[in-house]
Order: structure tokens, then sequence, then C-alpha cells
């Protein structure tokens, strides 16, 4: 057999084993996984020996040039894979955003235009849904037989994009007719519109008062009626970018009950907490997203959650703002800072740092937070995800020994600052392949802008994990 690659003699690591192999790539896809392939029937040979092996990574929420909080986000399709793409991470789910008036229709042809021709790894979509005045509910069936299987709903971010009880249960309901699934921004809205106007009232514009403002309180009760909406309406439910015990906790409850309930966290929040707000002058404008950065000690707690499966995901929330022009918006009271962080690149050393080299859970477990059970949930599985015969070969060459601190110096996001700064990592990319091709070595980037392709996903089936 005749192949386009061979990675010979790596540690190949999957959600469930891990083993010593080649692995023969051919037409982008993985063609045989065994030992001691004929290096004579190659057109490449990578040594992989003392490397690991592992499916690329899969980020389910990126937010790639997106206008929010009256700028747009800095990294576009291109500069935001290319950096995804450094960091081992070879496809990404966004968000098309439905705005007032559109159809959903309207807002995949919007963000299917930033994308074509820019991606350099590929890429799916959510849709956020934030008006169903028309006959958008109806529209979902059309966008989950299109691929697009799953809707991001608002309990917060009131005149922007939440939607009340009603309209989310509707949804809830379509999403489980149709094999969909809502992805949940779990947090009271209301009740945080009205301690962030008393706040603003009593002088506090400071970025801190984000934080101060967002009660672990009004995530964990948005949580637990989420939850609540989706067994009424027979629906699965996925909690985005979690924060804290108190939400932990009822998806904990939930998923005890064995309700199709599942969530994710972000690295911000497993290694960042409200004392980066004590950063001096306006710095602590870089720590402003949403749900905000909590006590120290919820850190432990979510790592804890990972590790027993309360948290099935790690994504970034990548929503990258510039401090300079962009976060300063928000100079002179917080309200106005663009809500978001950059994060899309340091994903996988930094839950491979923490977590594997941290004690907290084997490779193995690391390799399904960071791809498996994304493919699995958002229906990319098998395709992408793991290590297996007709898979697409999206790779990564690991070094899990390789050591490095994050900076803005040295980052490939387009982006002024990193929210890492100093932080230590150990482990890291090698070589990353996307569909067969090397699109990073050694810390060149080897791709070409335009190469990544739009996924269609399969419906909700349920993890199956
Ligand atoms: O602050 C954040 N998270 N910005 C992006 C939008 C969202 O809510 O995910
Ligand atoms: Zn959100
Ligand atoms: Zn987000």
């Amino acid at each position: 057999m005749q192949f386009d690659t061979i990675i010979r003699d790596g540690t190949v690591v999957t959600a469930s084993d891990t083993y010593a192999s080649d692995i023969g790539i051919t037409g982008g896809r993985i063609a045989a996984i065994a030992s001691d392939l004929p290096a004579d029937n190659a057109g490449t040979l990578l040594d992989a020996k003392g490397f690991l092996v592992i499916p690329g990574g899969i980020d389910v929420h990126t937010h790639l040039d997106m206008p929010f909080g009256g700028t747009t986000s800095s990294d576009d399709f291109e500069t935001g894979t290319r950096a995804a793409a450094f960091g081992g991470t070879t496809t990404l789910i966004d968000f098309a955003i439905q705005y007032k008036g559109q159809s959903l229709r309207q807002a995949l042809d919007t963000w299917m235009k930033k994308a074509e021709g820019k991606a350099v790894a590929d890429y799916a979509f959510h849709c956020i849904i934030t008006d169903v005045a028309g006959a958008q509910l109806e529209e979902m069936r059309a966008l989950v037989r299109e691929g697009i299987s799953t809707f991001k709903l608002f309990m917060a971010y009131p005149g922007v994009f939440m939607l009340d009880d009603a309209t989310i249960f509707r949804a809830m309901l379509q999403a489980a007719k149709h094999g969909g699934m809502i992805c949940m921004h779990a947090e009271n809205g209301g009740a945080i519109d009205v301690i962030v106007r008393r706040a603003l009232a009593e002088g506090k514009t400071a970025p801190k008062y984000h934080a101060l403002t967002r009660p672990t309180t009004a995530e964990a009760e948005a949580t637990a009626r989420a939850i609540a909406l989706a067994e009424m309406a027979g629906a699965p439910v996925y909690i985005v970018h979690l924060s804290c015990n108190d939400a932990l906790e009822k998806v904990r409850e939930a998923r005890d009950r064995g309700l199709p309930v599942y969530a994710e966290t972000c690295p911000q929040y497993l290694y960042l907490s409200i004392e980066n707000f004590d950063a001096p002058g306006f710095e602590g404008a870089k720590y402003v997203f949403t749900p905000p950065l909590r006590e120290k000690w919820h850190q432990e707690k979510l790592w804890n959650g990972l590790a027993r499966d309360t948290l099935q995901v790690v994504s970034t929330d990548h929503c990258p703002f510039c401090f300079k022009e962009q976060k300063e918006l928000g100079k002179d009271d917080f309200t106005k800072i663009p809500n978001g962080g950059p994060g899309v690149e340091h994903r996988l050393s930094l839950i491979y740092s923490g977590g594997v080299h941290g004690g907290k859970f084997s490779a193995n477990r690391f390799v399904e937070l960071v791809s498996t059970a994304p493919a699995k949930l958002f229906g990319l599985y098998p395709r992408k995800g793991t290590i297996a015969v007709g898979s697409d070969a999206d790779l990564v060459v690991f070094d899990p020994n390789a050591e490095q601190v994050i900076s803005a110096k040295t980052h490939h996001m387009r982006v002024d600052y990193s929210m890492f700064e100093g932080i230590h990592v150990r482990g890291l990319p090698k070589v990353v392949f996307s569909r067969g091709r090397v699109i990073v070595q050694d810390g060149k980037f080897t791709g070409r802008a335009g190469a990544g392709e739009f996924i269609r996903r399969q419906t909700f089936t349920g993890p199956a994990m």
C-alpha cells in the first residue's frame, strides 16, 4: 500500500487507548495504523519517536470576526484558525449570529462568507438565535439538515441577545424534534442588569465591577432554569463557558438524574481568578469576559469536574479584543468594555500541562476533553476527534515535555496582550496535520488560507461515550 505520509514510531493516544504505532496517511485520511509500515511506500516519512500522536484539537466555542460591544473581535478566520493550528487545534466551531429581523439563513450566509477563502483549517457553525418574531424557529429544521445542528441561546445581555423563557422553551422543543441541541449562555441577565445599574449609579466604573456585578448565584440560577426547561422539552442542553462551582453543582445533580445535560469550561476559569483585576490601572479590562472570573477556589472544583466527567469539554470562548482602542472603549465605564478574551492558541498546552502533568487526569482524558467529546457531542465523530482508519488525518505530533512561557510577544493571535502572560506550560504541539497536510511544523506555519473546509455536522445522537 502506498502512503502520502507515514508518521513513524509515535505513541498514539486516543480517548481510550495508548499504544506505539505507525500511522499511514493517504488522500487526507488515516489509511493504516500498524507497526513497521514500509518506509519505501511513503511520500514523506515523519519520525515521531518520543512524541505523542493525538487527534487534532476541536474548539467548539470561538468568535472570529464578530461584531460585539461596539467593535469587532480582532481575529478573523485566517488569523484565528492559524493561531489555533499553532496550538494543535484543527477544527473550530464558530457562531453565526442572527440579528433582529434576520432569518437564520441570512446569519449563516454572512458567516460562511467571513470564513470562505480564509480559514486555514476546518470549521463549522452553531447559530445564535436572537429574534423569533418570524419563521426562525421553523427554520431550525432546515439548518440542522445542512449541518448546523446546534443553536446558542442567551439568558443574559438584555436588549442584545437575551431571550425569555417561553422562547427558549419553544426553541428547545424544536431542537428536540429535529435532532438539534441548544447551547446555553446561562446567567440571569435581568438580575445582573439591576445590579450593574446600581453599581454605575454609585460611581463604580472600574473593570473589576464587571466581575463584582455578575454573582455566581446568577449563573447557577440560570443553569438550573436551563436544565429544567430542557427537561420539560425533552431536549439535550449544553451549558457553555461554565465558570463556577455553584453552576457545576446544578450540572452534576442533573447528570446524576440521567438527564442529557452537558457542559464545558474554558482555560481562563481554570487558571485565572478575580485577583487578576488587581492589575494596575485599566489593565483589568484584559480579563473582562462573561461569565466573569471567580474566586480562586472555584478552579479546583472545575478541574475536578473535568476529571469526573461533570464537565465534558474544554473550549476557549476565544473572543479577542485588543487592549488598545478596543478594551479602552470602556475606560470610564466597565459596561462599555467589549466582553471577551483571546485563548484559541493555548488550550491544548494549558490543559495538558495543568491536567496531565498536574496529576489531575490521564493523557487519554486530555484527548477526550479537547477533541473526542467535542466531536461526539457536536456531530463530527468519527470523521474527527479520534485516530482510526477512515478518519480525517487531523493529527498532532505532541511533545509532552517541551516547555514554553506564554506571552503576547510570541503568540500568533492578532491581539496585543495575552490573558495567560507569563504562565509556564509543559506539553506543546510539534507538527500539526490538517486532513493530511502539515500546516505547522516546529513553530513554522506551512498551511494556506482557504484550505480549511466547512464541515456539515450530523444531528445530535448523544455522546455514546
Ligand atoms: O465575554 C464573552 N464570553 N464574549 C463572547 C460572547 C459570549 O457570551 O460567549
Ligand atoms: Zn456566552
Ligand atoms: Zn462565547
